[in-house]
């Protein structure tokens, strides 16, 4: 299988965050500063189509386009723009893929919102496709890496890009009612992370790397989803898109990246606990699409053998595509 990891010194180098002085310079994170705390008015962020397709259109893609998109099955590459480096941010998904799912569910000019953006991954696909996007994250450091990594793409567009640090549990306090066209993110996996990692999955000889026995949980900030268990997680998560459902226009998609992951030999299906929790609170789950990890991991380790079988679960994860049912008069 081919490896398409790029040096991490040049992801670090490329990526690295700015001083908090030019951090702050900058338009358009600067002109909205709620951190932690209810912002005074909603942010005024475009969230109209800029483009001419027709209205019943629910993308700007060519039937060529969307038929390559009809498989269940999808396939990413790392671009050099990408965040490789756990030290950076421990877990990142790659921007071709936010590119596919804003591509599939938006059109130019519309609104995305990751609710738990990270190192900024869906606001730079937003850049790069001319959507207005906004973005949320508990910790300060990944919100000046969305914008450091912002700063990097000297595209022209008349698109906006926001990161803001506030607890996701606060977004409808920033954003209008039916402004969202789709709802991007991958959220933390309950408290899975939240342990020495032993890097079972790796082969013997490649074990003991740089992220041996090291916990890459994000923070044990209490509002961090990362340190709940899968129940309290479970229903966390269903309460915050309870409340972001107001914020998405009738038919708008939400796509919620994650893994599986085991737990003392027992298989925690963080999938089927969010599409429970989605589902109570109002939202119809539309399409489940595999993302095929397997071009990108390599050095695999047996595992389990001879005895009891397990799926390497760094090989796939899911994509589960929800909307907002349309409004029952329509
Ligand atoms: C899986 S990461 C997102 C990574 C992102 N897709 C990327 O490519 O960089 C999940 C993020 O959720 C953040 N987070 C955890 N709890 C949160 C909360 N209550 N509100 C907002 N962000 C939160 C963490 O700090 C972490 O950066």
């Amino acid at each position: 299988m081919p490896n398409v990891l790029t040096s991490k010194k040049k992801a670090a180098r490329r990526a690295k965050p700015k001083k908090e002085s030019q951090f702050l310079a900058r338009e358009p994170v600067a002109t909205y500063s709620a951190v932690n705390g209810a912002p005074s008015t909603l942010l005024d962020i475009g969230h109209e189509r800029s483009c001419t397709c027709k209205p019943t259109h629910i993308n700007c893609l060519t039937a060529k386009e969307w038929m390559k998109s009809q498989l269940g099955v999808w396939e990413f590459y790392y671009e050099k723009r990408d965040i490789r480096d756990k030290e950076l941010h421990p877990a990142t998904f790659p921007i071709s893929m936010a590119k596919k799912v804003i591509g599939l569910f938006t059109h130019k000019g519309e609104l995305v919102l990751d609710p738990f953006v990270g190192s900024g991954t869906t606001l730079v696909a937003a850049r790069d496709l001319d959507r207005n996007a906004i973005g949320f994250d508990l910790q300060k450091q990944y919100i000046k890496l969305c914008q450091s990594r912002l700063e990097q793409s000297d595209l022209f567009n008349s698109s906006h890009q926001f990161a803001v640090q506030d607890d996701a549990r606060n977004i409808p306090q920033h954003l209008k009612e039916e402004s969202v066209s789709l709802i991007f993110t991958s959220p933390p996996y309950a408290n899975l992370l939240n342990r020495k990692r032993k890097n079972k999955s790796r082969r013997g000889d490649q074990r003991k790397n740089g992220q041996y026995l090291k916990v890459e949980q994000y923070s044990q900030d209490e509002r961090d989803l990362g340190t709940l268990e899968i129940d309290t997680y479970s229903e966390a998560m269903g309460e915050i898109y309870r409340n972001l459902l107001p914020l998405l226009k009738p038919k708008a998609h939400c796509v919620i990246n994650v893994p599986d992951m085991w737990w003392e030999n027992k298989r925690i299906t963080i999938h089927i606990s969010l599409v429970e929790a989605l589902r109570k609170v109002g939202y119809e789950l539309r399409n489940i699409i595999v993302w095929d990890r397997r071009n990108i991991v390599n050095a695999i380790g047996i595992f389990g053998w001879p005895s009891n079988y397990i799926t390497m679960g760094v090989t796939f994860e899911y994509l589960l595509d929800f909307w907002k049912p349309p409004r029952v008069d329509s």
